[in-house]
């Protein structure tokens, strides 16, 4: 058996700015991840079962543009293994869809690594990034890579659209309360309004995309010198351009009063908006009343991580 794991992503500062060349901030998380099991098939077809999104199929029911399908031939058209063997693959996941924790990305990474390992050839993790890359674009269009880089690679990334990885050190620790609105926005739609508006009135947005990018230079400042309270006033600055940007909703901005009111220093959404997931910065002590406040103002879930 060939068994590989990848973990969720959370982006800190820079989301959507990021798509038109701006840096953005992002780290993974370990709490949640995916894991992927690679067998031979007991039969002749490849069977892929994936629970937690109640799929039970085989790779030729599969639609083509499917990026599971995508991923099982983009690997195998790499390792130059035609035809590859029938083969049972099972997926299992307990980051939530569509919420901005990378869910995509980290199905396509750790399929990528246990497909890999099946074939005893393992890729480096610039190669399983670039092929995580090519399944993204299928997920949503114009994607930045900042998911499938923070994730191929499993560390804090200060990402910036088409160079090499840069990764940032982490002077203090600090931490984050994530709560998740249970609202499934698709990045896509996101992406593609901000886009349309863009088009509509080039200089404004930019303009934005500038002031966006000056906080997470700033944050990347704050995180490397220890400076981390200041972290809190930068992801207020960054949220209410992302306001601006039409790509919150009244339950992120909820959330993001909520854990404010409960002692939160900062809090902003999170990857596409919309719904899925904002994350406020919290100290240690205040971290268990944070969370409770954002569950009394409607969060499905939360989730408390360190930085380091
Ligand atoms: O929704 P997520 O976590 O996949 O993040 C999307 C981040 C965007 O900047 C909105 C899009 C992108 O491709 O970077």
């Amino acid at each position: 058996m060939n068994a590989a794991t990848a973990p969720g992503k959370i982006i800190l500062f820079g989301e959507h700015a990021v798509v038109y060349g701006r840096p953005a901030l992002a780290v993974p998380v370990t709490q949640v991840q995916v894991s992927v099991e690679v067998v031979d098939s007991p039969d002749a077809e490849t069977w892929i079962e994936a629970p937690c999104i109640s799929l039970h199929t085989t790779f030729s029911a599969l639609s083509p543009t499917h990026p599971l399908r995508a991923v099982i031939e983009s690997v195998f058209a790499a390792l130059n293994i035609a035809p590859f063997p029938p083969l049972h693959i099972t997926i299992h996941s307990s980051i939530p869809v569509a919420s901005g924790l990378g869910s995509g990305a980290a199905v396509s990474v750790a399929l990528i690594r246990a497909l890999t390992d099946f074939a005893q050839r393992p890729m480096p993790a610039d190669e399983v990034n670039a092929l995580a890359y090519e399944i993204e674009k299928l997920h949503h269009g114009t994607p930045s890579g900042i998911d499938n880089t923070v994730i191929s690679y499993a560390k804090p990334v200060y990402f910036v659209r088409g160079q090499p990885i840069q990764t940032f050190n982490v002077a203090r620790p600090f931490s984050l309360v994530i709560a998740d609105t249970g609202i499934a926005a698709p990045t896509k739609e996101s992406v593609g309004d901000v886009r349309k508006l863009w088009e509509a009135d080039k200089p404004r947005w930019e303009a934005l995309f500038d002031r966006v990018g000056e906080i997470v230079r700033a944050a990347k400042n704050a995180i490397e010198t220890g400076a981390t309270d200041s972290l809190g006033a930068l992801m207020d600055a960054n949220h209410a351009l992302l306001q601006e940007m039409t790509v919150s909703s009244p339950e992120l901005d909820r959330l993001v009063l909520a854990a404010k009111t409960s002692g939160a220093l900062g809090a902003k959404l999170s990857g596409g908006g919309r719904g899925g997931n904002m994350l406020a910065l919290v100290r240690p002590a205040e971290a268990e009343a944070v969370a409770s406040a954002l569950k009394s103002a409607g969060a499905k879930s939360t989730l408390m991580t360190v930085i380091q």
